[in-house]
Protein backbone atom coordinates (compact mmCIF):
# COMPACT_ATOMS: atom_id res chain seq x y z
CA UNK A 1 0.00 0.00 0.00
CA UNK A 2 1.28 3.30 -0.95
CA UNK A 3 2.87 5.15 2.03
CA UNK A 4 0.66 7.90 1.55
CA UNK A 5 -2.52 5.98 1.77
CA UNK A 6 -4.72 4.99 4.44
CA UNK A 7 -7.00 2.46 2.97
CA UNK A 8 -5.53 -1.16 0.28
CA UNK A 9 -7.49 -1.57 -2.86
CA UNK A 10 -9.09 -4.52 -3.58
CA UNK A 11 -9.51 -7.55 -1.48
CA UNK A 12 -7.48 -8.75 1.11
CA UNK A 13 -5.83 -11.97 0.39
CA UNK A 14 -6.02 -13.34 3.87
CA UNK A 15 -3.74 -16.57 3.19
CA UNK A 16 -3.61 -17.58 7.29
CA UNK A 17 -4.41 -21.28 8.19
CA UNK A 18 -7.77 -19.93 9.41
CA UNK A 19 -10.05 -17.64 9.85
CA UNK A 20 -10.05 -18.39 6.41
CA UNK A 21 -12.76 -15.95 4.02
CA UNK A 22 -16.19 -15.95 4.70
CA UNK A 23 -18.47 -16.36 1.96
CA UNK A 24 -20.65 -13.37 0.85
CA UNK A 25 -23.51 -16.34 1.01
CA UNK A 26 -22.46 -16.93 4.66
CA UNK A 27 -22.36 -13.51 5.55
CA UNK A 28 -25.61 -12.65 3.70
CA UNK A 29 -26.87 -15.79 5.62
CA UNK A 30 -25.85 -14.04 8.74
CA UNK A 31 -27.06 -10.84 8.20
CA UNK A 32 -30.64 -11.29 9.01
CA UNK A 33 -32.63 -9.81 12.15
CA UNK A 34 -32.71 -11.77 15.28
CA UNK A 35 -35.13 -14.03 16.23
CA UNK A 36 -36.37 -15.36 19.59
CA UNK A 37 -33.92 -18.96 20.09
CA UNK A 38 -36.61 -20.74 22.25
CA UNK A 39 -39.36 -19.85 19.44
CA UNK A 40 -40.34 -22.29 16.51
CA UNK A 41 -38.58 -20.89 14.01
CA UNK A 42 -35.03 -21.32 15.66
CA UNK A 43 -35.88 -24.93 17.02
CA UNK A 44 -35.92 -25.34 12.87
CA UNK A 45 -32.64 -23.59 12.28
CA UNK A 46 -31.03 -25.46 15.14
CA UNK A 47 -32.35 -29.23 14.25
CA UNK A 48 -30.99 -28.38 10.42
CA UNK A 49 -27.30 -27.35 12.08
CA UNK A 50 -27.46 -30.48 14.56
CA UNK A 51 -28.23 -32.84 11.47
CA UNK A 52 -26.12 -31.37 9.16
CA UNK A 53 -22.99 -30.98 10.92
CA UNK A 54 -23.12 -34.96 11.71
CA UNK A 55 -22.67 -35.14 8.17
CA UNK A 56 -19.59 -33.16 8.14
CA UNK A 57 -17.76 -35.22 10.84
CA UNK A 58 -19.38 -38.34 9.35
CA UNK A 59 -21.28 -39.67 12.78
CA UNK A 60 -24.63 -40.59 13.48
CA UNK A 61 -23.81 -39.57 17.09
CA UNK A 62 -24.36 -36.27 18.85
CA UNK A 63 -22.12 -33.33 17.92
CA UNK A 64 -22.37 -30.58 20.40
CA UNK A 65 -21.68 -26.95 19.27
CA UNK A 66 -20.27 -25.04 21.36
CA UNK A 67 -20.04 -20.88 21.22
CA UNK A 68 -16.77 -20.63 22.09
CA UNK A 69 -13.47 -20.56 19.71
CA UNK A 70 -11.79 -24.10 19.25
CA UNK A 71 -9.68 -23.69 22.90
CA UNK A 72 -13.13 -24.14 24.86
CA UNK A 73 -14.01 -27.31 22.27
CA UNK A 74 -10.62 -28.62 23.80
CA UNK A 75 -11.09 -28.20 26.85
CA UNK A 76 -14.99 -29.89 26.77
CA UNK A 77 -13.44 -32.76 25.23
CA UNK A 78 -11.04 -33.29 28.43
CA UNK A 79 -13.47 -32.07 30.74
CA UNK A 80 -16.25 -34.30 30.09
CA UNK A 81 -14.87 -37.66 30.26
CA UNK A 82 -11.66 -37.26 32.16
CA UNK A 83 -10.99 -37.28 36.36
CA UNK A 84 -8.39 -35.38 38.19
CA UNK A 85 -4.75 -37.10 38.08
CA UNK A 86 -5.59 -38.81 34.68
CA UNK A 87 -3.01 -39.93 32.46
CA UNK A 88 -3.35 -39.07 28.61
CA UNK A 89 -0.81 -39.32 25.98
CA UNK A 90 -0.42 -37.06 24.02
CA UNK A 91 2.12 -36.11 21.09
CA UNK A 92 4.19 -32.97 20.10
CA UNK A 93 3.69 -32.20 16.94
CA UNK A 94 3.83 -28.57 17.68
CA UNK A 95 2.37 -25.22 18.94
CA UNK A 96 -1.01 -26.45 19.19
CA UNK A 97 -0.45 -30.20 20.81
CA UNK A 98 1.76 -28.02 23.67
CA UNK A 99 -1.09 -25.65 24.01
CA UNK A 100 -3.94 -28.59 24.28
CA UNK A 101 -0.99 -30.40 26.72
CA UNK A 102 -0.69 -27.15 28.80
CA UNK A 103 -4.47 -27.15 28.88
CA UNK A 104 -4.32 -30.63 30.30
CA UNK A 105 -1.66 -30.18 33.02
CA UNK A 106 -4.07 -26.60 33.97
CA UNK A 107 -6.92 -29.27 34.17
CA UNK A 108 -4.86 -31.25 36.60
CA UNK A 109 -4.38 -34.30 34.74
CA UNK A 110 -0.95 -35.86 33.73
CA UNK A 111 -0.29 -35.30 29.93
CA UNK A 112 3.28 -37.87 28.74
CA UNK A 113 4.51 -36.40 25.79
CA UNK A 114 6.02 -38.29 22.81
CA UNK A 115 8.45 -36.10 21.73
CA UNK A 116 8.46 -34.89 18.42
CA UNK A 117 11.13 -32.08 15.96
CA UNK A 118 8.14 -30.19 14.49
CA UNK A 119 8.29 -31.73 11.21
CA UNK A 120 6.35 -34.28 10.91
CA UNK A 121 2.79 -35.66 11.89
CA UNK A 122 2.20 -37.96 14.98
CA UNK A 123 3.94 -41.68 14.62
CA UNK A 124 1.20 -44.97 15.30
CA UNK A 125 3.99 -47.23 15.64
CA UNK A 126 5.38 -44.75 18.77
CA UNK A 127 1.85 -44.44 20.25
CA UNK A 128 1.39 -48.64 19.91
CA UNK A 129 4.63 -48.78 21.85
CA UNK A 130 4.09 -46.58 24.86
CA UNK A 131 0.68 -47.80 25.00
CA UNK A 132 1.68 -51.77 25.65
CA UNK A 133 4.33 -50.31 28.30
CA UNK A 134 1.00 -48.96 30.27
CA UNK A 135 -0.27 -52.85 31.75
CA UNK A 136 -2.57 -51.36 33.82
CA UNK A 137 -4.09 -49.25 31.43
CA UNK A 138 -4.07 -46.31 33.60
CA UNK A 139 -4.04 -44.14 30.40
CA UNK A 140 -7.07 -42.73 29.94
CA UNK A 141 -7.30 -41.07 26.66
CA UNK A 142 -4.57 -40.38 23.57
CA UNK A 143 -4.91 -36.88 22.20
CA UNK A 144 -3.61 -36.25 18.99
CA UNK A 145 -3.95 -33.31 16.21
CA UNK A 146 -5.18 -34.40 12.92
CA UNK A 147 -3.71 -31.22 11.65
CA UNK A 148 -1.31 -29.62 13.30
CA UNK A 149 -1.83 -26.00 11.85
CA UNK A 150 1.50 -24.46 13.08
CA UNK A 151 4.06 -27.15 10.43
CA UNK A 152 1.47 -28.21 8.14
CA UNK A 153 1.81 -31.71 8.88
CA UNK A 154 -1.13 -33.82 8.94
CA UNK A 155 -1.51 -37.08 11.15
CA UNK A 156 -3.00 -40.68 10.04
CA UNK A 157 -5.89 -40.62 12.37
CA UNK A 158 -7.17 -44.32 10.88
CA UNK A 159 -3.60 -45.97 12.06
CA UNK A 160 -3.52 -44.02 15.30
CA UNK A 161 -6.76 -45.92 16.34
CA UNK A 162 -5.53 -49.10 15.06
CA UNK A 163 -2.45 -48.78 17.00
CA UNK A 164 -4.67 -48.71 19.84
CA UNK A 165 -6.74 -51.53 19.40
CA UNK A 166 -3.20 -53.30 18.44
CA UNK A 167 -1.79 -52.68 21.94
CA UNK A 168 -5.06 -54.14 23.36
CA UNK A 169 -5.32 -50.69 25.20
CA UNK A 170 -9.04 -49.26 26.21
CA UNK A 171 -7.85 -45.51 26.02
CA UNK A 172 -10.37 -43.31 24.58
CA UNK A 173 -9.11 -41.60 21.23
CA UNK A 174 -9.62 -37.44 20.90
CA UNK A 175 -8.94 -36.23 17.53
CA UNK A 176 -8.27 -32.09 17.23
CA UNK A 177 -9.64 -31.54 13.56
CA UNK A 178 -9.46 -27.76 13.97
CA UNK A 179 -7.73 -27.24 10.61
CA UNK A 180 -8.51 -30.20 8.76
CA UNK A 181 -12.21 -30.96 8.97
CA UNK A 182 -14.55 -29.92 6.29
CA UNK A 183 -10.94 -29.36 4.24
CA UNK A 184 -9.95 -32.92 4.32
CA UNK A 185 -11.38 -36.74 4.21
CA UNK A 186 -12.90 -37.79 8.12
CA UNK A 187 -14.42 -40.05 9.35
CA UNK A 188 -15.34 -40.00 13.51
CA UNK A 189 -17.58 -42.83 13.12
CA UNK A 190 -15.49 -45.46 11.08
CA UNK A 191 -12.36 -44.39 12.32
CA UNK A 192 -13.53 -44.99 15.86
CA UNK A 193 -12.98 -41.82 17.13
CA UNK A 194 -14.27 -40.79 20.70
CA UNK A 195 -13.86 -37.31 20.77
CA UNK A 196 -13.60 -35.15 18.11
CA UNK A 197 -12.83 -31.40 18.61
CA UNK A 198 -13.66 -28.94 15.35
CA UNK A 199 -14.20 -25.56 14.90
CA UNK A 200 -16.10 -23.02 12.94
CA UNK A 201 -13.23 -20.65 11.45
CA UNK A 202 -11.12 -22.50 8.80
CA UNK A 203 -12.81 -25.76 6.87
CA UNK A 204 -15.90 -24.42 7.56
CA UNK A 205 -15.63 -20.80 5.76
CA UNK A 206 -17.26 -19.40 9.38
CA UNK A 207 -16.30 -16.43 11.40
CA UNK A 208 -14.38 -17.38 14.76
CA UNK A 209 -16.54 -18.18 17.94
CA UNK A 210 -18.19 -21.69 17.36
CA UNK A 211 -16.48 -25.26 17.98
CA UNK A 212 -17.67 -28.95 18.20
CA UNK A 213 -17.37 -31.91 20.38
CA UNK A 214 -17.98 -35.28 17.91
CA UNK A 215 -18.64 -38.39 20.30
CA UNK A 216 -18.82 -42.12 20.51
CA UNK A 217 -21.42 -44.06 22.77
CA UNK A 218 -18.06 -44.64 24.75
CA UNK A 219 -17.24 -41.23 25.43
CA UNK A 220 -20.77 -40.62 26.16
CA UNK A 221 -20.45 -43.39 29.13
CA UNK A 222 -17.29 -42.00 29.71
CA UNK A 223 -18.85 -38.74 30.53
CA UNK A 224 -21.15 -40.45 33.78
CA UNK A 225 -17.84 -41.33 35.81
CA UNK A 226 -15.93 -38.66 34.82
CA UNK A 227 -15.15 -36.64 37.66
CA UNK A 228 -13.36 -32.83 36.46
CA UNK A 229 -15.73 -29.71 37.36
CA UNK A 230 -17.42 -28.98 34.11
CA UNK A 231 -20.64 -26.68 34.00
CA UNK A 232 -20.47 -24.47 30.56
CA UNK A 233 -19.34 -27.48 28.89
CA UNK A 234 -21.25 -30.48 30.06
CA UNK A 235 -22.07 -32.36 27.72
CA UNK A 236 -25.68 -33.80 29.27
CA UNK A 237 -27.37 -30.84 30.00
CA UNK A 238 -26.54 -29.84 25.93
CA UNK A 239 -27.98 -32.97 24.91
CA UNK A 240 -30.83 -32.90 26.81
CA UNK A 241 -31.79 -29.37 25.55
CA UNK A 242 -31.07 -30.35 21.67
CA UNK A 243 -33.69 -33.18 22.20
CA UNK A 244 -36.70 -30.14 22.21
CA UNK A 245 -34.22 -28.07 19.53
CA UNK A 246 -32.73 -25.90 22.03
CA UNK A 247 -29.49 -25.07 23.62
CA UNK A 248 -29.53 -24.86 27.33
CA UNK A 249 -28.35 -20.49 27.40
CA UNK A 250 -28.77 -18.24 24.90
CA UNK A 251 -27.29 -19.77 21.56
CA UNK A 252 -25.23 -17.73 18.71
CA UNK A 253 -28.11 -17.43 16.72
CA UNK A 254 -26.30 -15.85 13.78
CA UNK A 255 -23.53 -18.40 13.36
CA UNK A 256 -26.22 -21.14 12.96
CA UNK A 257 -27.32 -19.61 10.14
CA UNK A 258 -23.92 -19.02 8.96
CA UNK A 259 -23.11 -23.13 9.78
CA UNK A 260 -26.42 -23.69 8.18
CA UNK A 261 -25.51 -22.15 5.04
CA UNK A 262 -21.98 -23.28 4.95
CA UNK A 263 -23.14 -26.76 5.56
CA UNK A 264 -25.15 -26.20 2.34
CA UNK A 265 -22.44 -25.02 0.36
CA UNK A 266 -20.17 -27.76 1.28
CA UNK A 267 -22.48 -30.16 -0.23
CA UNK A 268 -23.63 -28.62 -2.83
CA UNK A 269 -19.70 -28.65 -4.00
CA UNK A 270 -19.94 -32.38 -2.74
CA UNK A 271 -16.98 -33.53 0.09
CA UNK A 272 -15.20 -35.38 -2.27
CA UNK A 273 -14.87 -32.62 -4.62
CA UNK A 274 -13.63 -30.27 -1.36
CA UNK A 275 -11.22 -32.35 -0.51
CA UNK A 276 -9.90 -32.94 -4.26
CA UNK A 277 -9.33 -29.35 -4.05
CA UNK A 278 -7.99 -28.86 -1.01
CA UNK A 279 -5.50 -31.54 -2.53
CA UNK A 280 -5.07 -30.09 -5.93
CA UNK A 281 -3.86 -26.40 -4.19
CA UNK A 282 -2.05 -28.18 -1.66
CA UNK A 283 0.14 -29.85 -3.81
CA UNK A 284 0.72 -26.71 -6.18
CA UNK A 285 1.60 -24.61 -3.63
CA UNK A 286 4.31 -27.47 -2.58
CA UNK A 287 5.85 -27.45 -6.07
CA UNK A 288 5.85 -23.71 -6.14
CA UNK A 289 8.01 -23.71 -2.90
CA UNK A 290 10.21 -25.98 -4.47
CA UNK A 291 10.58 -24.48 -7.35
CA UNK A 292 11.47 -21.48 -5.66
CA UNK A 293 14.34 -23.65 -4.06
CA UNK A 294 12.51 -22.90 -0.51
CA UNK A 295 12.46 -26.03 1.73
CA UNK A 296 8.99 -27.20 3.34
CA UNK A 297 8.89 -27.21 7.04
CA UNK A 298 7.05 -31.01 7.06
CA UNK A 299 9.86 -32.96 5.83
CA UNK A 300 7.96 -36.53 4.69
CA UNK A 301 5.57 -36.30 2.31
CA UNK A 302 3.68 -38.77 4.14
CA UNK A 303 2.64 -35.94 6.66
CA UNK A 304 2.25 -33.28 4.12
CA UNK A 305 -0.91 -31.16 4.98
CA UNK A 306 -3.84 -30.68 2.73
CA UNK A 307 -4.65 -27.13 4.30
CA UNK A 308 -1.42 -25.05 5.25
CA UNK A 309 2.33 -25.42 3.78
CA UNK A 310 4.54 -23.59 6.30
CA UNK A 311 7.80 -22.60 4.11
CA UNK A 312 11.55 -22.27 5.97
CA UNK A 313 13.42 -19.26 4.88
CA UNK A 314 17.20 -19.22 4.48
CA UNK A 315 19.35 -18.51 7.29
CA UNK A 316 20.24 -15.10 8.27
CA UNK A 317 16.16 -14.39 6.53
CA UNK A 318 13.78 -12.99 9.17
CA UNK A 319 10.35 -14.54 8.42
CA UNK A 320 8.60 -11.97 10.43
CA UNK A 321 10.13 -9.32 7.96
CA UNK A 322 9.11 -11.09 5.03
CA UNK A 323 5.47 -11.03 6.27
CA UNK A 324 5.67 -7.26 7.37
CA UNK A 325 6.78 -6.56 3.21
CA UNK A 326 4.27 -9.11 1.35
CA UNK A 327 1.51 -7.29 3.72
CA UNK A 328 2.32 -3.98 3.31
CA UNK A 329 3.08 -4.00 -0.14
CA UNK A 330 0.37 -6.72 -1.37
CA UNK A 331 -1.89 -6.84 1.28
CA UNK A 332 -1.29 -10.53 1.65
CA UNK A 333 -1.75 -12.21 5.31
CA UNK A 334 0.33 -15.32 6.06
CA UNK A 335 0.50 -17.49 9.01
CA UNK A 336 3.54 -17.03 11.85
CA UNK A 337 6.52 -19.10 13.09
CA UNK A 338 6.31 -20.89 16.52
CA UNK A 339 8.45 -22.43 19.19
CA UNK A 340 12.21 -23.72 17.94
CA UNK A 341 11.38 -21.98 14.41
CA UNK A 342 10.13 -19.06 15.38
CA UNK A 343 10.97 -16.15 12.78
CA UNK A 344 12.35 -18.78 10.62
CA UNK A 345 9.29 -19.74 8.69
CA UNK A 346 5.76 -18.21 7.49
CA UNK A 347 2.69 -20.51 6.82
CA UNK A 348 0.26 -20.52 3.36
CA UNK A 349 -2.98 -21.14 4.39
CA UNK A 350 -4.57 -23.33 1.50
CA UNK A 351 -8.09 -23.59 3.38
CA UNK A 352 -11.75 -22.99 2.76
CA UNK A 353 -13.71 -21.04 0.34
CA UNK A 354 -10.40 -20.51 -2.24
CA UNK A 355 -10.14 -21.67 -5.50
CA UNK A 356 -7.00 -22.19 -8.20
CA UNK A 357 -7.55 -18.70 -8.70
CA UNK A 358 -6.90 -17.32 -5.56
CA UNK A 359 -4.16 -19.34 -5.18
CA UNK A 360 -2.17 -18.71 -7.98
CA UNK A 361 -2.74 -14.85 -6.61
CA UNK A 362 -1.71 -15.38 -3.09
CA UNK A 363 1.40 -17.45 -5.10
CA UNK A 364 2.41 -14.71 -7.19
CA UNK A 365 2.30 -11.93 -4.37
CA UNK A 366 4.52 -14.46 -2.53
CA UNK A 367 6.79 -14.57 -5.33
CA UNK A 368 7.02 -11.24 -5.97
CA UNK A 369 7.41 -10.55 -2.24
CA UNK A 370 10.67 -12.79 -1.57
CA UNK A 371 11.77 -10.76 -4.36
CA UNK A 372 11.36 -7.13 -2.95
CA UNK A 373 11.99 -9.10 1.06
CA UNK A 374 15.57 -9.97 -0.99
CA UNK A 375 15.19 -13.58 0.02
CA UNK A 376 17.20 -15.46 -2.35
CA UNK A 377 14.58 -18.13 -4.71
CA UNK A 378 14.59 -19.39 -8.13
CA UNK A 379 12.01 -17.68 -10.64
CA UNK A 380 9.14 -19.37 -11.49
CA UNK A 381 7.48 -21.21 -8.84
CA UNK A 382 4.44 -19.77 -10.07
CA UNK A 383 4.59 -20.95 -13.27
CA UNK A 384 5.19 -24.19 -11.40
CA UNK A 385 2.21 -24.22 -10.28
CA UNK A 386 -0.09 -23.13 -12.73
CA UNK A 387 1.06 -25.95 -14.60
CA UNK A 388 0.35 -28.54 -12.33
CA UNK A 389 -3.33 -26.73 -11.72
CA UNK A 390 -3.82 -26.95 -15.62
CA UNK A 391 -2.25 -30.43 -15.56
CA UNK A 392 -4.97 -31.69 -12.89
CA UNK A 393 -7.73 -30.07 -14.58
CA UNK A 394 -7.07 -30.93 -17.68
CA UNK A 395 -7.44 -34.54 -16.41
CA UNK A 396 -10.72 -33.86 -14.53
CA UNK A 397 -12.04 -31.96 -17.66
CA UNK A 398 -11.14 -35.28 -19.87
CA UNK A 399 -13.00 -37.02 -17.10
CA UNK A 400 -16.27 -34.42 -17.66
CA UNK A 401 -16.74 -35.08 -20.48
CA UNK A 402 -16.05 -38.98 -21.42
C1 LIG B 1 -5.17 -27.28 15.36
C2 LIG B 1 -5.67 -26.19 16.25
N1 LIG B 1 -6.13 -26.51 17.47
C3 LIG B 1 -6.61 -25.57 18.30
C4 LIG B 1 -6.65 -24.24 17.95
C5 LIG B 1 -7.20 -23.24 18.89
O1 LIG B 1 -8.41 -22.78 18.39
P1 LIG B 1 -8.98 -21.33 18.70
O2 LIG B 1 -7.91 -20.35 18.37
O3 LIG B 1 -10.19 -21.23 17.83
O4 LIG B 1 -9.32 -21.30 20.16
C6 LIG B 1 -6.19 -23.87 16.69
C7 LIG B 1 -6.22 -22.46 16.26
O5 LIG B 1 -5.79 -22.09 15.20
C8 LIG B 1 -5.69 -24.87 15.83
O6 LIG B 1 -5.23 -24.56 14.60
Amino acid sequence: MPQNASRAAGRHFLQIPGPTPVPDRVLRAMDTPLIDHRGPEFAKLAKRCLDGIKTIFKTTNPVIIYTATGTGAWEAALVNTLSPGDRVLMVETGQFANLWKTMAEKLGLKPEFIKGDWRTGADPAAIEEHLRKDKTHEIKAVCVLHNETATGCLSPIDPIRKAINAAGHPSLLMVDTISSLASTDYRHDEWGVDVTVGGAQKGLMMPPGMSFNAVSEKALRASKTAKLPRSFFQWDDMLNMYKQGFFPYTPATQMLYGLDTAIEMLHEEGLDNVFARHDRLAEATRRAVRAWGLEILCRDPQYYSPTVTAVLLPDGHDADRFRGIALNTFNIAYGASFGPYAKKYFRIGHLGDINDATLIGALGATEMALKLAGVPHNKGGVQVAMDYIVSAQSGATRAAAE
